[in-house]
């Protein structure tokens, strides 16, 4: 048994760590070593390996300690028992990635894990606050991308030597630590992609030969163009329209208005989960049961919610989900679609040639199966190394101990930003996560910008690439901080005292 395949169970991760933390752990996890969290507890609680290693790292200290087994952890550097044959199993044991500290979220060693967060820019303390756009890289995947190619280095698939073998090994490891990861149930259903933005237009592309002119695709008025254009391009060829779910004023989807969109034409409906400008949580699992009853495919755009809530695709049930590596942690340049396996067997090839291909002749192909058939070319070998490496990192950390850390933090930012005065925010969500632009009345973008800057904080100014949902707010641009796994609440005080003294 694989973490992929454990069965949707009772019990959730938030219940068990309130039982550790009401004491309870004797009763959950006896003492003799041959009860220890093991397979069953996970699957019980449905928690990946990481989060399993996680509680076993915050067990008191007279309980029997052990490692995840290796078949149900995904190998977690620094952890795995069978770890130390870095060729057997795809790779070396690196330094120990910080689970959460016993006692908590140990913030300063985290930061530690993150070399760019001690550089100097222009003489100041880098703090990045522009996680929205790319995030920074922990030392473990730094050095898994060097070890790749000092020890791995080689194309895959196709030759006979030692080198090709250690290279497939790591990849299509990689593979599995990104279907642990998001829940899928098996490797198969992973396609390597550049990024959220190919995995869209991979599917917009793929699914034109099954829309025909009256079709519908309906999107959000949240959405990031890359969620956007590739639809309207499909729209163009295939004569489908596109539909627009309108939001409230807080930023909240009108999911009254979208029961009303749907209907027999609809052929796909696209959301983010989480809005790149508002940070808006979106229901996305109603919305996938509500597109469900009218046939229509789903596709998920994780790009902003994959390194920040856990993400389980037997929960969410859509036939796509997408999000990029360099977002999660990971290297830039590749990125994850996920596909049901129907959805994917449905699809043509996006691109062609080496790889994907199962017999050529110059009279027809036969194509590979999915996920190779839509995996044409050589591909970021070492990206997709480094980025099960990412993933690895933020399961040792436990994604709901990772949620919990930033949700605390946004309510913290939230409530500090709109205290500055002139500060507008855009959008004010209910449910929501550490993304917030906002303007600040009578200074212009550019100036604030720069104030932060000259103080070493990064954030983004601009439209964020999400025009239509600024014009909803009557705005053409914003200044945007966002949050992540590194980022602390002195941080947010140091910006909201820059902010406070720009009028
Ligand atoms: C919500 C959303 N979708 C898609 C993308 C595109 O991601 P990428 O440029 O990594 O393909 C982004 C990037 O900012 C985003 O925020």
């Amino acid at each position: 048994m694989t973490t992929n395949e454990f069965p949707a169970g009772a019990g959730d991760w938030s219940s068990l760590i309130a039982d550790l933390a009401a004491d309870r752990a004797g009763e959950l996890f006896p003492t003799s070593p041959a009860a220890v969290p093991d397979r069953e507890t996970a699957r019980e609680f449905r928690l990946d390996g990481g989060e399993l290693q996680t509680i076993i790292d915050r067990l008191p200290a007279d309980f029997a300690r052990t490692s995840v087994p290796a078949e149900a952890s995904g190998a977690i550097p620094g952890h795995s028992s069978a770890g130390a044959d870095p060729f057997q199993n795809g790779f070396r044991p690196l330094v120990a990635p910080l689970a959460a500290a016993p006692g908590g979220w140990d913030a300063q060693a985290i930061h530690r894990d993150f070399p760019i967060l001690s550089e100097k820019v222009d003489g100041k303390n880098l703090v990045w606050l522009d996680n929205g756009a790319t995030t920074q890289k922990p030392r473990q995947v730094i050095d898994r991308l060097v070890y790749f190619y000092e020890h791995e280095n080689s194309n895959i698939h196709r030759s006979a030597h030692t080198l090709a073998a250690r290279a497939s090994d790591a990849f299509e490891k990689a593979r599995g630590t990104v279907a642990g990861f998001i829940g899928a149930p098996s490797a198969e259903n992973i396609v390597f992609v550049r990024g959220a933005t190919e995995g869209v237009n991979l599917v917009a592309s793929a699914c034109r030969s099954r829309q025909k002119p009256g079709d519908e695709i309906i999107v959000s008025h949240l959405e990031q163009h890359a969620n956007i254009v590739p639809w309207q391009l499909a729209c163009q060829e295939t004569g489908a329209v596109l539909k627009v779910i309108p939001v409230t004023d807080r930023g909240e989807l009108r999911l009254d208005e979208y029961g009303r969109l749907l209907g027999p034409r609809t052929k796909m409906v696209a959301v983010a989960q989480v809005s790149n400008v508002l940070g808006a949580i979106v229901p996305v699992r109603e919305i996938v049961q509500a597109a469900k009853r009218y046939g229509a495919l789903t596709l998920i755009d994780g790009a902003q919610s994959a390194a920040h809530l856990p993400v389980n695709m037997a929960e969410l049930d859509c036939d796509f989900f997408v999000f990029s590596g360099h977002k999660v942690y990971g290297p830039t340049g590749i990125g994850v679609l996920y596909g049901r396996r129907e959805a994917l067997e449905i699809m043509p090839p996006y691109q062609s040639g080496g790889n994907m291909i199962a017999d050529v002749t110059f009279g027809r192909t036969l194509y590979q199966p999915p996920p190779a058939r839509f995996e044409a070319g050589t591909a970021d070998i070492a990206g997709a190394v480094g980025l099960g490496a990412a993933l690895e990192y933020l399961s040792a950390l436990g994604m709901a101990a990772v949620s919990l850390h930033e949700a605390e933090l946004a309510a913290y930012a939230g409530e500090a930003l709109r205290r500055v005065n002139g500060l507008r925010l855009v959008g004010e969500p209910p449910e929501r996560t550490g993304v917030f632009s906002f303007v600040i009345d009578g200074v212009a973008d550019e100036a604030v910008s720069g104030r932060l800057r000259a103080a070493g904080v990064a954030v983004r100014v601009g439209h964020h690439c999400a025009q239509p949902i600024h014009r909803r707010f009557s705005l053409e641009r914003s200044v945007r901080a966002s949050l992540g796994v590194y980022n602390t609440r002195e941080e947010i005080d140091f910006l909201v005292s820059l902010l406070r003294n720009l009028r």
